[in-house]
């Protein structure tokens, strides 16, 4: 069911507690890719036309100590400045009398960023005190931070169980487009999965045998399911403990009306670089000592011809390690195959956003979820603690 938004509530001149998900990556101290911040430019801008006074509230990485120098949120601030071309008041805390003076002082439509919320501990251990000191700086609380939902913490969930809560408009795209999927995806419906682990994706894999119609598997994970049907494959790099899974899942198929479908070709090479030797050969084939780290021509192929007659696709995980140029073919053809594709295309999280970024795709995708670890939780049926603390729309 839709959950509330900052549309269904009279927020006029409230002061709003904001959670975004600003878990950027940076370089040389500069914000590498700001899609995540320009993903709730909306969300923030409404408030400030709304003349709320807008409080941002954020992680960035996962700080080992109470206050990492690499992880403070100010790169972030910066940037955030720039798209809303609105200054931007980035604070050293997260909480205490300087955030309060600062709240105090703020006018209508002002923005203020407070410091990486996992500097305190009490965040991650949603801690009642953190919840109630936060509390007393906003008039509503807007979770506008689907990628970060999955965690049960102060700033995720703690605060929507304490002021009237209500979605951010990224929030509400990310919840609307993944339940449509899982409730009621447009058939023929095509999952394909990727990355390296079989075991982080044990419960969406076994969740998709029962709703997609064919599920394509390409990237490491491949490869799991290629030694566990007994094949060799050389040095590649496998993850052990998920071939009891990859054996689980083709045991499934078997009843299932979903076809899961592998690559019949790899592409193979000496080694994890760029200018390694690399040769295309049948996925029973691949030589001892060589790895797989792409799928095939052909596999790409036959993936992109079930794609193209799909009526939904759903897509997480590279095919290959596309980060290099000889073993990105794969996810490029994947993703080209999706951008032309009639049907509803959704692609989720992590390294699948970063590859049709790269491609230039991301704009002729129907939805990019900008959560990975939170989007495969949804689909895999988990209650997002920062979706579920947040009222429905009738409800409200
Ligand atoms: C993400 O990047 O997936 C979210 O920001 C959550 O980050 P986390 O995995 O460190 O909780």
């Amino acid at each position: 069911m839709a959950k509330r938004t900052v549309r269904d509530f009279d927020v006029a001149g409230k002061r709003a507690l904001v959670r975004v998900d600003f878990n950027v990556p940076l370089k040389d101290g500069r914000v590498d890719d700001d899609t995540r911040i320009r993903s709730s430019l909306p969300t923030i801008m409404y408030l400030r036309e709304q003349g709320c006074r807008v409080i941002l509230m954020s992680h960035l990485g996962r700080p080992k100590d109470a206050s990492d120098p690499a992880l403070v949120l100010d790169p972030v601030a910066m940037r955030l400045g720039q798209l809303l071309e609105a200054p931007v008041r980035k604070l050293s805390e997260l909480m205490g009398p300087g955030v309060e003076a600062a709240v105090a002082s703020m006018k209508p439509g002002d923005v203020v960023l407070l410091e990486n919320s996992r500097f305190d501990p009490r965040e991650k251990k949603n801690d009642p005190t953190l919840v109630y000191e936060l509390a007393r700086f906003g008039d509503i609380y807007v979770n506008d931070a689907f990628s970060a939902a999955h965690r049960a913490h102060a700033t995720t969930a703690g605060l929507a169980t304490v002021l009237p809560a209500m979605a951010g408009f990224q929030m509400a795209r990310e919840v609307a487009a993944l339940e449509a999927l899982v409730a009621d995806p447009k058939r023929p419906f095509v999952v394909v999965l990727g990355g390296s682990k079989v075991s982080d994706k044990i419960r969406v894999i076994d969740r998709f045998l029962d709703l997609a119609d064919r599920l394509l598997i390409g990237g490491a994970m491949s490869l799991a399911f290629l030694k566990a049907q007994g094949l060799s494959v050389g040095a590649s790099k496998v993850e052990e403990e998920g071939l009891p899974y990859a054996k689980e899942a083709m045991k499934k198929a078997v009843q299932s009306k979903c076809a899961l479908v592998l690559p019949t070709d790899i592409v193979a090479a000496d080694g994890l670089v760029e200018d390694a030797a690399a040769w295309v050969v049948g996925a029973d084939a691949i030589p001892e000592g060589w790895m797989g780290l792409d799928i095939g021509p052909a596999t790409a192929k036959r993936y992109a011809g079930i794609i193209a007659t799909a009526g939904e696709v759903f897509w997480n995980g590279p095919m290959g390690v596309f980060e290099l140029a000889p073993f990105a073919e794969g996810t490029k053809v994947v993703a080209e195959a999706m951008a032309a594709c009639p049907g509803v295309t959704v692609v989720g999280g992590g390294d699948s956003v970063a590859a049709v970024n790269r491609f230039g795709l991301a704009s002729r995708m129907d939805h990019v979820s900008l959560g990975g670890g939170a989007s495969l939780a949804y689909i895999e049926g988990a209650d997002l603690p920062g979706v579920a603390t947040l009222p429905d729309r009738e409800e409200a």
